[in-house]
């Protein structure tokens, strides 16, 4: 049984895990407005990875007869000056996430909720690889700067990126 404050904490996560959805879409619609159709690829295929997050804490609520109580997601950032500015944007809201998740583990640690420590290092590995994408694309787009060829080649690039499911269940 989760405490109510765990409850509490994890519906919040739940939220939060949502609203980066939200943000990701939105950087999604921004892209498309600059015809930068694989950066716009890039952060829909985040979307869904996001909401992948939401819905494993919904799950892993409901696995332990807690309430799933879903809250008002809050409307997110419409406008960058540049990809780059996306970019460092998405990389200082996935070390907020990392922040959480971490503060989450540490609360699980102190109430001796064994199962839902386990349950976030997913996240815990989980954030490690989501950081590191992000960092990688703002180097590669400070090196093109704004320059129009390589902006061009790393569309391309990002225009690969399809959605996988995770195959680990824990
Ligand atoms: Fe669900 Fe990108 O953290």
């Amino acid at each position: 049984m989760l405490s109510d404050k765990m409850q509490e904490k994890l519906n919040d996560q739940l939220n939060f895990e949502a609203f980066s959805a939200y943000i990701y879409m939105a950087m999604s619609a921004y892209f498309e407005s600059m015809d930068l159709p694989g950066f716009s690829n890039w952060m829909r295929i985040q979307t869904q990875e996001e909401l992948f997050h939401s819905s494993k804490f919904f799950d892993y609520i409901n696995d332990r007869d807690g309430r799933v109580v879903l809250k008002q997601i809050d409307g997110p950032p419409t406008e960058w000056e540049s990809p780059l500015a996306a970019f460092e944007d998405a990389l200082k809201h996935e070390k907020i996430v990392t922040s959480r998740i971490h503060a989450l583990a540490k609360m699980a640690m102190e109430e001796g909720d064994q199962a839902t420590y386990t349950f976030l290092q997913w996240f815990v590995n989980e954030q490690i690889e989501e950081e590191a994408n992000v960092r990688t694309i703002v180097q590669h787009l400070k090196m093109v700067g704004k320059e129009g060829y390589g902006l061009f080649m790393l569309d391309r690039e990002l225009g690969q990126r399809v959605f996988t499911m995770p195959t680990t269940t824990a």
